[in-house]
């Protein structure tokens, strides 16, 4: 069995501020009832944080019917370097999750597999390449397992574009064209705080990034990017509203090229916090996958209509216990599993490079980020990778 030292305690962790439990401790519960995690340490910046998190443990373990190990590691004030005693004060067989701001992946990634731990690092790894080569140098150097929570290659839907695009039933690809979008409330409440050190392209384009690497095996060429200011900025967050983003591919002798149309500033009553869909073009066919409209639709008069995606995580009562279940959940699923080969089986950290989103394996997705970023701020010139 594993240990598992949880950075951060907000929105993806626990559902912070919203009717939900988040995706990461809907997995500790599923880990910990397949008896793959025992004891889970929760670190966070303020001590004020644990009465929110508490509740949502009380209410996740009730209705799961699954007891936590847990505890919360800084009982007083605030402190943002808490991480590096919580981590230094793990025992050998702890893993750690990174749940943070952007903007501290780095640091703490780096100072985890410093103290020889496993990582999985939510999306994006890092900001630049610099910094992403150096982690993946310090996880070579200390046979670390160091993975990316990039959960949409567990979406079953995408694992079958990947069958698709390699049958190639397609012929050479031509074009890709992804739209992705999240609500006004994303940037204006849920990441209020550190919303202006990121943008809509780093959040969540990059989901889309590591998919087309992923299904094609291409590798970006060339990036150009521009953007919008305009809602977000009247009220008072200089961040971009969109980001609109060209990448040029290649794969053996084809090239391709992917647009981007990103935003959030959907209004806050759409009927799913994201639209997100994309088009594969090639020489001998196409594929359509509308992402957000999954086939389920619920019209209540308290919600007006919700379109559910009951592939990313969502409960379900089986036998009066509620089980998390999707591809948010799996992909810490495995990460745990993993983990556990490592430890109880001795399996190398290397056996998954090549199939896993390990750090290695993610490095396009911060190349593009990196790119995008100094095409946004020189009036969109082409950045060559
Ligand atoms: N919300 C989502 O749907 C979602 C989905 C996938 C990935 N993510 C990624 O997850 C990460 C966190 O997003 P979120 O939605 O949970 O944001 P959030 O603002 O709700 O939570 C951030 C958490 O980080 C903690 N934190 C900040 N500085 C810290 C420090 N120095 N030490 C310890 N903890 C610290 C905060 O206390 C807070 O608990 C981001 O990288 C985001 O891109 C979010």
């Amino acid at each position: 069995m594993i240990n598992v030292l949880v950075i951060g305690s907000g929105a993806y962790v626990s559902g912070k501020n919203s009717k939900g439990f988040g995706t990461i401790l809907p997995s500790l519960v599923e880990g910990t009832r397949q008896k793959i995690i025992d004891k889970i340490t929760i670190v966070s910046k303020h001590s004020s944080s644990y009465k929110e998190f508490q509740k949502k443990v009380n209410t996740v373990q009730r209705i799961s019917n699954v007891k936590l190990k847990y505890d919360w590691y800084l009982k007083n004030g605030s402190n943002e370097m808490a991480y590096k005693n919580a981590i230094k004060e793990t025992g050998k067989n702890t893993v750690v999750i990174i749940s943070t701001p952007e903007h501290l992946h780095y640091q703490m990634a780096k100072f985890a597999l410093e103290q020889k731990k496993h990582v999985i690092v939510v999306k994006p790894l890092t900001l630049t390449t610099k910094h992403a080569q150096s982690l993946i140098r310090l996880a070579k150097k200390n046979n670390l397992y160091a993975v990316v929570d990039f959960h949409k290659r567990y979406d079953l839907t995408n694992l079958k574009i990947y069958d698709i695009i390699n049958s190639k039933k397609l012929g050479d690809l031509l074009y890709i064209h992804v739209e992705y979008s999240q609500q006004k409330n994303i940037p204006l409440k849920v990441f209020k705080s550190w919303v202006q050190q990121t943008n809509i392209f780093q959040y969540l384009g990059v989901h889309y990034v590591d998919i087309i690497h992923f299904v094609t095996g291409a590798k970006p060429l060339r990036v150009t990017a521009v953007g919008q200011k305009n809602f977000l900025k009247n009220n008072g967050v200089d961040t971009f509203d969109a980001i609109e983003t060209v990448i040029e591919w290649k794969k053996g002798t084809n090239t391709f090229s992917s647009t981007f149309l990103c935003n959030w500033i959907d209004p806050n009553n759409t009927s799913a916090v994201s639209y997100q869909s994309v088009k594969f073009i090639g020489t001998k066919g196409r594929i359509e996958s509308d992402q957000k409209n999954r086939g389920l639709q619920l019209v209540t008069d308290r919600e007006g209509i919700e379109d559910i995606n009951p592939y990313f995580n969502q409960n379900y009562t089986i036998e009066n216990n509620v089980f998390f279940k999707g591809y948010g959940i799996e992909s810490f699923l495995q990460f745990f599993q993993d983990c556990n080969l490592i430890f109880e089986y001795k399996k190398s950290p290397k056996y998954f490079d090549n199939i896993r989103p390990t750090f290695s394996n993610s490095i396009h997705s911060v190349s593009v980020i990196e790119a995008v970023n100094k095409s946004l701020k020189n009036d969109g010139k082409w950045i060559r990778l």
